[in-house]
């Protein structure tokens, strides 16, 4: 285990109605509030008018029509107002998009640069408005955490930034919220919170026993709930442990202790900043290609300790090659059941700009500090068998 610092400072309404808290949670920090949202479903489920009925009293400004991927040219936009409008705090309603977009917004009110700036820099994010969230997709964990991921359409550029300024002060995690979101996002979503796990997961620090075995819960939950939430989406108690393995994921508790950089998430990002894909269904198709082209007798104990305490591998009679590829499998044929079509052909990509992709993952990625250290040519073969 790796020395850690570890703090958690957003604080969580968690359940039903929790929502009735609003009014007094923004009156802490002002009376003019930025409220953030995306391109209209807390218009359909009704959020919008709730949040408007308990903001009465405030002065509500907002930013509607963030994008899947925000857009730097969004972050620009909702900065203007804040600087326009004396904004005391931004109400950021919707999922990782939005909230990732209004923390970038809570520095870029404070920078007189360009916005890009604070995210290719984190340095440069030294102040910041308070960011109060109303989650309503189980996915990122933004809501709990101090990283936000923007796109920058122009350069084909999609980069996260981190800093604990940026860090929510106030979640409010109703997983009633989430009974709206759509099958296929669902899946996403939850397999962006398995994602999270496994690239902590598998890591090459020694000792970390407690964050390993929080990692095989997180994942049996989503494995779990994720399927009774694709057939019945109004199931509270699947909606409740998925909404709250997405903050646990991501809010450090797995990864603290490890070192080393993050691998699909890295190659990810890239096939998103090319071609606008959802996030959640890009990491289900690069997780098992990646899983297999890093499987050898260096990594085969890990794969045959996460099948059988993840997908209960039964060990009886096979060796731990076998072991490991059954574990593999399972969680390629989970991602499959749950709806996800699991090539890059099915999303519309082709071999074209692979090469491209492969190179800018690799400028932008930290490859030589991952489990295990992948070339430009390992991505592009990755990206390969992912078609
Ligand atoms: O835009 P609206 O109309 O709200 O619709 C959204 C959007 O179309 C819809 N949705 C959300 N809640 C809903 C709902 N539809 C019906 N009912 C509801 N209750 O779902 C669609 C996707 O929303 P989005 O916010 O984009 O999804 P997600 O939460 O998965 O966020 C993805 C973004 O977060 C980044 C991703 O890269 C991507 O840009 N990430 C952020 C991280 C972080 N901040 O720590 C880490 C992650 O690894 C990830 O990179
Ligand atoms: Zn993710």
């Amino acid at each position: 285990m790796e020395n850690y610092i570890f703090q958690a400072p957003t604080k969580v309404y968690f359940g039903k109605d929790q929502i009735k808290n609003l009014p007094d949670i923004l009156s802490n920090f002002g009376k003019n509030v930025l409220l953030t949202y995306g391109g209209g479903s807390i218009k359909k489920n009704g959020i919008y008018d709730r949040v408007q009925e308990l903001l009465k009293d405030f002065n509500v400004f907002e930013l509607p029509g963030i994008e899947p991927n925000p857009r730097i040219k969004t972050v620009e936009k909702g900065a203007e107002i804040c600087k326009a409008n004396n904004i005391d705090v931004i109400l950021a309603v919707g999922g990782g998009s939005t909230i990732d977009c209004s923390k970038v917004i809570s520095a870029a009110t404070y920078y007189d640069g360009n916005p890009w700036d604070l995210v290719i820099d984190s340095s440069k994010i030294t102040k910041t408005l308070p960011l109060v969230t109303i989650l309503t997709l189980a996915a990122t964990g933004s809501e709990m955490n101090s990283s936000a991921v923007i796109s920058n359409t122009e350069k084909n550029e999609k980069i996260g930034t981190h800093s604990p300024l940026i860090t929510p002060k106030v979640s409010i995690l109703d997983p009633e919220y989430t009974y709206t979101v759509p099958a296929y996002q669902t899946a996403a979503g939850s397999i962006d919170i398995m994602s999270h796990v496994i690239e902590n997961y598998f890591n090459s620090t020694e000792g970390t026993y407690i964050p390993d075995r929080f990692a095989e819960s997180l994942l049996k939950t989503v494995i779990k709930y994720c399927p009774v939430a694709l057939i019945e989406p109004t199931n509270y108690e699947a909606r409740a442990n998925l909404m709250w393995a997405s903050s646990m994921a991501l809010s450090g508790i797995i990864g603290t202790g490890k070192k080393g950089s993050w691998t699909c998430h890295s190659i990810e990002h890239v096939l998103s900043a090319f071609y606008d894909i959802t996030h959640g269904i890009g990491l289900a198709i690069i997780t098992p290609r990646w899983m297999r082209h890093i499987l050898s007798e260096q990594t085969v104990n890990k794969f045959v300790e996460y099948a059988i305490n993840v997908w209960n591998v039964d060990p009886i009679n096979k060796d731990n090659m076998e072991i490991a590829k059954e574990g593999i499998q399972a969680t390629e044929d989970f991602f499959n059941s749950c709806g996800i079509p699991m090539n890059l052909g099915k999303l519309g990509i082709d071999d074209s700009l692979l090469d491209k992709m492969a190179h800018c993952a690799y400028e932008q990625g930290h490859f030589d500090d991952t489990y295990v250290k992948l070339t430009e040519e390992d991505i592009a073969q990755i990206l390969r068998d992912s078609l």
